[in-house]
């Protein structure tokens, strides 16, 4: 009898698995630790977009001041937002304590890919992931990696994101009904270690012999991605507004929370201009005083590249709206999002 393909990628995983902090060694029964599903989750979320070494330091960060889904559920969001600060897509954080929350409310994750997805934020990837690794389910669980390898394997051809649905039902053809969790993450480790966005490195591939892609000679024109859609360009200005505390105490900054939704939702900040919604960075500061120019940051968001500028306020009094008074030098725990943790730099570097 021939070996099928999830018994030889479940062998190469067993020998070639990448030992990571959210992880159950290959073929070890699921642990017995009522935290193991949040572990799991926590790590899910934070892998959606995001690469496995910008995720482990929050992995820890988390389960540190949050071991359990009970932890993080009693957490402020003000906290958690600012433990989230540079990871990025910050709508994952929002949704993750309403998911932690919901979990706390019912007394636990449930256990089913059905369940799972009906929780806040968690979409068909997250529940698919989480019935498979923290409950050995059988799930198909399709991140970017798995797409990469299911639409080589079977040299699927048609363009993303119409190909998504083939890939898919390939995928489904290959899932065990054993060990759910480790064949997903040996797709995921065989996508990101072998079978390589570029140069894959075939040679090395358990999965050569039976890789329809690898047969047509250039498996690295799979899966057809449709062409990229140009980046709109933003300008805006970000405010750094001072006073000087006056009680022998150093410099406080004027920082706001963003609105709940929209971008960077709900995460402290720098007041802005509203460039979100502006294209030519016009707009005017929180008040008025001493303007100083001190230089413009970049940074790159899925939708749209920003420059910053970034301009130096000495105020007077209390600028208008909502914020606070934050000690400058004590900036680094404010949990700025990378965008407005840039902008304190430069405005720090000038001094
Ligand atoms: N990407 C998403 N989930 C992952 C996991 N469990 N292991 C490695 N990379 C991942």
């Amino acid at each position: 009898m021939t070996a099928s393909i999830s018994d030889i990628l479940l062998a190469w995983y067993d020998g070639h698995a990448r030992a990571l902090p959210w992880r159950n060694p290959p073929g070890a029964p699921l642990p017995d630790d009522p935290a193991w599903p949040y572990r799991v989750w926590l790590s899910e979320v934070m892998l959606q977009q995001t690469t496995v070494a910008a995720v482990k330091p929050y992995f820890a960060k988390f389960l540190n001041i949050w071991p359990n889904v009970e932890a993080l559920a009693a957490a402020s969001d003000d906290d958690v937002m600012a433990a989230w600060a540079g990871l990025g897509y910050y709508s994952r954080a929002r949704n993750l304590l309403k998911c932690a929350r919901a979990v706390a409310g019912r007394g636990g994750f449930p256990s089913t890919e059905a369940e799972l997805r009906k929780l806040p934020g968690l979409g068909d990837y997250t529940a698919a992931a989480v019935a498979a690794i923290a409950f050995g389910s059988r799930a198909v669980v399709v991140d970017a990696n798995v797409e990469r390898v299911a639409a080589r394997l079977f040299a699927i051809d048609e363009p993303l994101p119409k190909g998504r649905k083939a890939i898919r039902a390939a995928a489904e053809t290959i899932t065990p009904q054993h060990r759910a969790g480790d064949f997903a993450q040996g797709l995921m480790d065989l996508g990101s270690q072998i079978c390589t966005t570029r140069a894959p490195r075939c040679l090395l591939c358990p999965l050569a012999a039976c890789c329809k892609g690898r047969e047509t000679g250039e498996p690295e024109r799979l899966p057809v991605k449709p062409a990229k859609k140009a980046v709109p360009e933003r300008r805006g200005t970000a405010f750094w507004i001072t006073r000087y505390a006056g009680d022998g105490g150093g410099a406080d900054v004027w920082l706001v929370t963003r609105p709940p939704s929209g971008m960077l939702g709900g995460m402290r900040a720098l007041p802005d201009d509203g460039w979100s919604a502006q294209a030519d960075g016009s707009g005017t500061a929180p008040l008025a005083g001493d303007a100083r120019m001190i230089g413009a940051v970049r940074h790159g968001f899925t939708h749209a590249h920003l420059t910053l500028q970034v301009v130096a306020i000495t105020a007077q009094g209390p600028p208008e709206g909502e914020g606070q008074w934050w000690p400058v030098d004590q900036i680094a725990e404010a949990g700025l999002a990378t965008l407005f943790a840039k902008a304190a730099g430069l405005a720090l570097a000038e001094g």
